[in-house]
């Protein structure tokens, strides 16, 4: 397909057309990365969802392929996971690979269904009897069921999101599912509805005796800055049920952007945990000012599970397969700024497929920061903040940002009573925000007390329409998107109130 599209990017995941959100039925097998998506091929907004597919050798560089699954006469196929079947107990061989997604439509409400493949995971059969599951209440939002092999009761366990808690379920073949217990009411951030979950064990760095269990949710609404995010919960599973760490006040957000949502991770993929989410937010996914296609995923990232002050936080970093795409290096001497350094034209026919990496040491109290413009005026201002304690991102300016005025509540939300989502979303903007004028243009933070300081290590990827930060090795990750009219060709280092130090700072071009 001819790209026409000024702003698709140029090195993340995004469909040839149509619209895209969640991934779905990540796996690995025989050296490949397989990623659905939750995908409609008939049109750049939401709508008849199938899964789309795509397949990659190292994260970074994707085929597009037919899509996996195809909407049928049971309803919409919404979002789920895929697992290798090692031992076939499925009954499709050693190795079928088995998928498990929501049929949703008005007539049936929300099941759960099953398809599977012998042929890698390239071609997937639906299973004649399906349904396998479906809520034993009637619940309307029940679904993006997430499957796992639990090895102390040699048994498969499925987690799906039941409105406002996750459901637990048991299987010795992927087909018979009996319910065992449910987590999370009134945990994490408020209101909210759980979707797209994720579960995995996963050891604490520099402990490797120490395992935790950690439970990815996705909630909608919920996130500090309106609309979609990731939070998780770090505890304890018996085969039974999860405990969580934490009491339910308590929220932890896997990246402190607006545009980070539905992540969840790859199977069999070892030891590492990889992970991808989609780079939109609901609250104006179907109207970012994309003409050809709509929607992109993040960079693959990689999760690690670290202590800091007693607690475990889980930390999200660009995988290092990624450094493919660094095409050019420049050194930048920037040293010590006592108050304003403008560093010009740095980035010109890098054509905002770019890569900033340095060390930032703010001063006393003081603001340390890079702000990335064109000769528009439009910018993006991303800051660390001793004072207040944050590492900020502020897009109020970076392009087109008035088609946030305009957003309209998703299907889903309409779900929940208007009102309460109102009042709960204004109260968290305006105590979160940094400069909220609408939806889409303001400013996001995350607390800076997840990191070590007093030098931060600070890698901001810029590709077209989004902007990563990861801080200390993704202890701190954000993502936003911007819609600049022409490309950010400068970038001003600055220091306030004290003079900063920005060490070792490069810049790399960045292309497939
Ligand atoms: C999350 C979500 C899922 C659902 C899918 C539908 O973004 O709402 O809960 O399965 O999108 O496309």
């Amino acid at each position: 397909v001819q790209n026409t599209d000024f702003y698709r990017p140029a090195y993340h995941h995004t469909p040839s057309y149509g619209w895209m959100n969640d991934p779905n039925g990540m796996f690995y097998k025989d050296g490949v990365y397989h990623l659905c998506y939750q995908y409609n091929p008939y049109g750049s907004k939401w709508g008849n969802m199938h899964w789309g597919h795509a397949v990659s050798r190292d994260l970074v560089h994707w085929e597009q392929q037919a899509p996996a699954l195809l909407r049928d006469t049971m309803g919409h196929i919404y979002s789920g996971s895929a697992v290798v079947d090692k031992d076939g107990t499925a009954g499709y061989g050693k190795d079928a690979v088995v998928a498990l997604y929501t049929s949703a439509s008005d007539e049936n409400g929300q099941i759960q269904c099953m398809a599977y493949s012998t042929d890698g995971g390239y071609h997937f059969t639906k299973y004649e009897g399906n349904p396998i599951l479906r809520p034993f209440d009637g619940l309307k939002d029940f679904r993006d069921p997430k499957v796992f092999w639990y090895e102390p009761s040699k048994k498969w366990f499925m987690i799906v999101s039941a409105d406002k808690e996750m459901r637990f379920y048991s299987s010795p073949n992927l087909k018979d599912w009996t319910y065992v217990s449910a987590f999370g009411q009134g945990y994490g951030a408020q209101p909210n509805q759980f979707e797209c979950p994720d579960f995995i064990q996963m050891p604490v760095e520099g402990k490797p005796n120490k395992k935790k269990w950690v439970m990815i949710v996705n909630i909608n609404p919920g996130c500090l800055f309106g609309g979609s995010a990731t939070e998780y919960f770090v505890g304890d599973f018996d085969g039974t049920k999860f405990t969580c760490d934490t009491p339910p006040s308590v929220a932890k957000f896997l990246d402190y952007g607006k545009d980070h949502y539905a992540t969840v991770c790859f199977s069999n993929t070892g030891n590492r945990v990889l992970a991808m989410a989609w780079m939109s937010n609901w609250q104006y996914a179907n109207i970012t000012p994309i003409k050809q296609y709509r929607g992109a995923n993040t960079l693959a990232r990689e999760l690690r599970l670290y202590e800091k002050d007693g607690q475990y936080y889980l930390s999200s970093d660009v995988v290092p397969e990624a450094k493919v795409l660094r095409k050019n290096k420049r050194v930048l001497n920037v040293g010590t700024v006592p108050n304003a350094h403008v560093v010009k034209d740095v980035n010109t026919n890098y054509d905002n497929a770019f890569e900033l990496e340095m060390e930032i040491t703010p001063g006393k109290n003081g603001i340390a920061g890079l702000e990335l413009f064109n000769a528009k005026g439009e910018k993006v201002n991303i800051y660390i903040d001793l004072k207040a304690k944050r590492v900020v991102m502020d897009r109020t300016q970076s392009g087109l940002t008035d088609f946030g005025k305009k957003a309209e509540p998703h299907d889903i939300e309409k779900a929940f009573d208007a009102q309460t989502i109102k009042d709960g979303q204004e109260i968290m903007r305006k105590r979160n925000a940094v400069n909220y004028q609408n939806d889409f243009a303001l400013g996001t933070w995350a607390p800076l007390n997840l990191c070590q300081g007093p030098t931060y290590k600070v890698d901001v990827w810029v590709d077209k329409c989004s902007i990563e930060i990861f801080v200390d090795g993704g202890r701190i990750s954000m993502t936003n998107l911007v819609f600049p009219k022409k490309p950010y060709t400068d970038v001003r280092f600055y220091a306030q109130g004290a003079p900063a130090k920005f060490d070792n700072v490069k810049i790399y071009r960045l292309a497939q």
